[in-house]
C-alpha cells in the first residue's frame, strides 16, 4: 500500500474531526471497517463493498443515483442529530468543502456554487445570461430533461431558437462527435449545450476540443456534467469549458439534495443569480454569491464531504478503473449474445461505466421487467423519444460475478425471443 493511499485512507473517519461525538450514530460511524487490502484485487473490492447498505439483488442504476456509503450515511445522520439537539446547533464550514471539491474537480474553488442537482444548475446558467430574440441553443436530440428543459424554457420566453440534432448511436470516435457538432454550428449560435456523458449511451463526448472551438468562434459552452465527477477523473479547467452542472449525488455517491454548478472565471461576475438573497449583487462574493438561496440543510453538505472523503481514500484513478473496467466486463459479454444490440460506444475512449443495449424482438420496457423478475436487477429504462434502450451502470460496490450474472440473464431473454 502505498503512503498516499494510507493517508486517504485515514482521512476517511478522522473524518470524525468533523463529526459531532455525540449520540450512537457518530460511535457507530467510528465502527464501521475500513479497507484492509489495498491493490485492485477482489479482496479489496470485497472490502469496499461492505461498506454499502446492501439488500437483495443487483443495482445497477447508479446513473440515476448511487448508493450511499454507510460512513456518508453515519456523518449526515450524526450531524443532523447534533445540530437538532437543542442549543448544540453545530456551525459546518462550506469554505472547507468548497475547498475539497475544487480540488476533485480541477476548479478554484470561488467558481464553484452549491446546488441541490444538475438539473438547478443548468437553470441557474440558462436563467442567467442575457440573450437576443433569434439566438439560437445547440443540442442534441439525446438530452436529459434535467439538461434540455431550461432551454426550452428561455427559448419560449425569449424568443431563442432550439436546434437539435440527432448524436451519432452508436458513437463511433470522439471525432465523429466533434464533427456531428462543430458541422451543426450556425451564425445564430451562441450556446452549445453538452452533455459531458450521454445519459442515453454513456458515450463520452470531447468536451475539451469543442469548449476550445467554441470559444475561438465566442459560443458560450454549458456542460452538462452530471455524470462525470466519481466515474471518471475530471478536470474543469482544462475542459476550458464556460459552465459545468453536475449531480454528485450519482457516481460521487453524496447524499440526494448535493449538486454543484461550475461558474468560469469570464461569468463569475456577469451571471444573474437565480435565486437573490442577501449579497446577490455583491461581486467580491465570487461563487458564494449564487450559495444565498435561504436556509439550507448542512447536513447534507456534511454527507457531502464525506463522499468526497471516501472517494479519495479509494483514489480517482483507481474508482475509475474499476467502474469503466466492469463496464468493459459488461460490453463484451453483451456482444457476445446473439440477438443484443449495444448502442453504447465500441471505442473504449468513448465509453464511460454506462452500458446501453437493445434485445432485438423485446421492448426495452419488457427486458427491463423480466430483469426485475429474475434478479432482481435494478436497471434504467432509456424510454425518452422511444429510444427504448436498457441502461447499465457499473460502480465499486458492483462484481465481475454481478455483471456475468447479468449478460447470462440478458442472453436468456434474448434467446427466448427468437
Ligand atoms: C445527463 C443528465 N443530465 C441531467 C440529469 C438530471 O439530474 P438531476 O436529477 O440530479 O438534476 C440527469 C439525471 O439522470 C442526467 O443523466
Amino acid at each position: 500500500m502505498h503512503r498516499r493511499d494510507l493517508l486517504r485512507a485515514a482521512a476517511l473517519f478522522p473524518a470524525a474531526a468533523w463529526l459531532p461525538r455525540v449520540g450512537t450514530a457518530a460511535a457507530r460511524g467510528a465502527d464501521v471497517p475500513l479497507p484492509r487490502h489495498f491493490s485492485d484485487d477482489e479482496a479489496y473490492w470485497a472490502e469496499i463493498r461492505r461498506q454499502f447498505l446492501i439488500a437483495d439483488g443487483i443495482f445497477m442504476n447508479t446513473g440515476t443515483w448511487g448508493a450511499l456509503p454507510v460512513p456518508v450515511l453515519e456523518a449526515l445522520e450524526a450531524h443532523m442529530r447534533a445540530f437538532e439537539t437543542v442549543f448544540h446547533q453545530t456551525p459546518f464550514d462550506v469554505h472547507a468543502l468548497r475547498a475539497q471539491l475544487a480540488t476533485l474537480v480541477g476548479a478554484p474553488p470561488e467558481t464553484l456554487a452549491f446546488t441541490r442537482n444538475t438539473t438547478e444548475g443548468m437553470n441557474v446558467v440558462a436563467r442567467g445570461l442575457d440573450f437576443q430574440p433569434g439566438d439560437e441553443i445547440l443540442l442534441t436530440t439525446q438530452e436529459h430533461v434535467g439538461g434540455r428543459c431550461c432551454w426550452e424554457l428561455v427559448a419560449a420566453r425569449h424568443g431563442l431558437v432550439l436546434r437539435q440534432f440527432p448524436p451519432p448511436v452508436p458513437a463511433p470516435s470522439e471525432d465523429a462527435l466533434f464533427e456531428a457538432w462543430t458541422s451543426q454550428v450556425g451564425p445564430r449560435t451562441r450556446v452549445l449545450s453538452i452533455q459531458h456523458v450521454f445519459f442515453s449511451t454513456g458515450a463520452i463526448q470531447p468536451v475539451q476540443r469543442l469548449a476550445a472551438w467554441a470559444r475561438e468562434r465566442g459560443i458560450i459552452t454549458v456542460v452538462d456534467g452530471a455524470h462525470p465527477p466519481g466515474m471518471l477523473a475530471v478536470d474543469i479547467q482544462s475542459l476550458g469549458c464556460d459552465f459545468y452542472a453536475s449531480s454528485p449525488h450519482k457516481w460521487l455517491l453524496a447524499p440526494k439534495g448535493s449538486g454543484f454548478l461550475y461558474i468560469g472565471p469570464d461569468w463569475i461576475d456577469r451571471l444573474w443569480p437565480l435565486i437573490a438573497s442577501g449579497g446577490w449583487d455583491e461581486l467580491a462574493l465570487k461563487g458564494d454569491r449564487f450559495d444565498h438561496v435561504g436556509t439550507r440543510n448542512d447536513s447534507l453538505l456534511v454527507g457531502f464531504q464525506a463522499s468526497v472523503g471516501f472517494h479519495n481514500a479509494i483514489g480517482t484513478a483507481r474508482v475509475e478503473r474499476r467502474c469503466r473496467g466492469l463496464a468493459t466486463r459488461l460490453d463484451a459479454g453483451l456482444r457476445a449474445q446473439p440477438g443484443v444490440r449495444v448502442v453504447s460506444p465500441a471505442a473504449p475512449e468513448v465509453r464511460s461505466a454506462m452500458v446501453s443495449f437493445q434485445v432485438d424482438g423485446v421492448t426495452g420496457a419488457d427486458v427491463v421487467q423480466r430483469l426485475w423478475k429474475m434478479g432482481p436487477v435494478r436497471v434504467r429504462l432509456v424510454g425518452e423519444n422511444n429510444l427504448g434502450y436498457v441502461r447499465l451502470s457499473t460502480h465499486v460496490y458492483n462484481t465481475p460475478d454481478e455483471v456475468d450474472r447479468v449478460v447470462g440473464m440478458i442472453g436468456e431473454i434474448a434467446s427466448a425471443a427468437k
